[in-house]
């Protein structure tokens, strides 16, 4: 069964993000709203490439370090390159949980995702990681006695710092075991210019979720407890390039740590 999708609702920042991204999961209001973000910053729909880039160089590194389970939160609508399809080309019996707290980004996955008892959608929200780590989804096809990648890619900007995203973080690294990896891209407005940076936020307020970009100190508070691999907390394009073509523009930090 699927979820209705109500055209009349608002911006919804899954589907934004789907429209940057070329994507055809999105409604009027959603190209109206990433419409105007377009107009203030032209590069976001290359932006949001390289964080998909980003996202897959990083999840096949932690494959290639051994780890075998993904928890993909704030996964968003599936797209081209999604996690289960890099990692089983390093390891065909790797197991991926795709969390989303929107419904429509759920229903979505379920429908175009192979839900096969190693790949799982689950309807979680990053602001109660609890309620996330004890859903029987979860449990069903994840053992936290064995090393689990967390991906919080393009995810944390929507959580604002009174819905303690930090403390969220910590509590996804206390259930992890040592060797754990965490992997986290988070919009930045370092060495932009103020005015636009407001717009944008303006937009995003009359989305499903404001806009929260942090400094580069603040992302690297969400590595308490991780060692960072190289290159450490860097802009988006500059993490561990593979030879792929690179969109050399990005909005943000990009890092991967391993739990101590
Ligand atoms: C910009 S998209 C990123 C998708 C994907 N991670 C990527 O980087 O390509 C952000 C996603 O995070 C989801 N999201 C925002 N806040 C969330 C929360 N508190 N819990 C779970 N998902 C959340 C949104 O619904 C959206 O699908």
């Amino acid at each position: 069964m699927t979820t209705p999708i109500d055209a009349e609702q608002g911006p919804n920042v899954a589907r934004m993000y789907d429209y940057y991204l070329g994507g055809c999961h999105n409604f009027a209001a959603d190209r109206a709203a990433a419409e105007q973000i377009l107009r203030i910053f032209p590069d976001t729909g290359i932006a949001a490439q390289a964080n998909r880039h980003f996202l897959r160089r990083a999840v096949r590194h932690a494959a290639e370090l051994g780890v075998r389970q993904f928890l993909d939160i704030g996964a968003g609508l599936p797209t081209q390159g999604n996690v289960h399809e890099i990692v089983r080309q390093v390891a065909p019996d790797s197991t991926v949980v795709y969390v989303d707290y929107d419904e429509v980004a759920v229903a979505h996955a379920r429908r175009l995702l192979p839900v096969d008892g190693r790949t799982t959608v689950v309807h979680g929200d990053l602001r109660h990681p609890d309620e996330l780590l004890a859903h029987p989804d979860v449990r069903a096809v994840i053992d936290f006695g064995r090393p689990v990648a967390v991906l919080l890619v393009a995810v944390l900007h929507f959580v604002t710092d009174a819905e303690q995203p930090w403390a969220a973080v910590t509590r996804l690294r206390e259930a992890t075991v040592p060797g754990s990896p965490l992997v986290v891209s988070h919009l930045t407005m370092d060495g932009a210019p103020p005015l636009p940076t407001r717009q944008g936020q303006a937009v995003y307020q009359r989305s499903s979720a404001p806009l929260v970009p942090r400094p580069h100190a603040d992302v690297l508070r969400f590595f308490d407890g991780y060692d960072l691999v190289d290159p450490g907390l860097v802009r988006v394009a500059d993490w561990r390039p593979d030879g792929e073509p690179r969109e050399r523009i990005s909005h943000g930090y990009a890092g991967m740590g391993l739990r101590r």
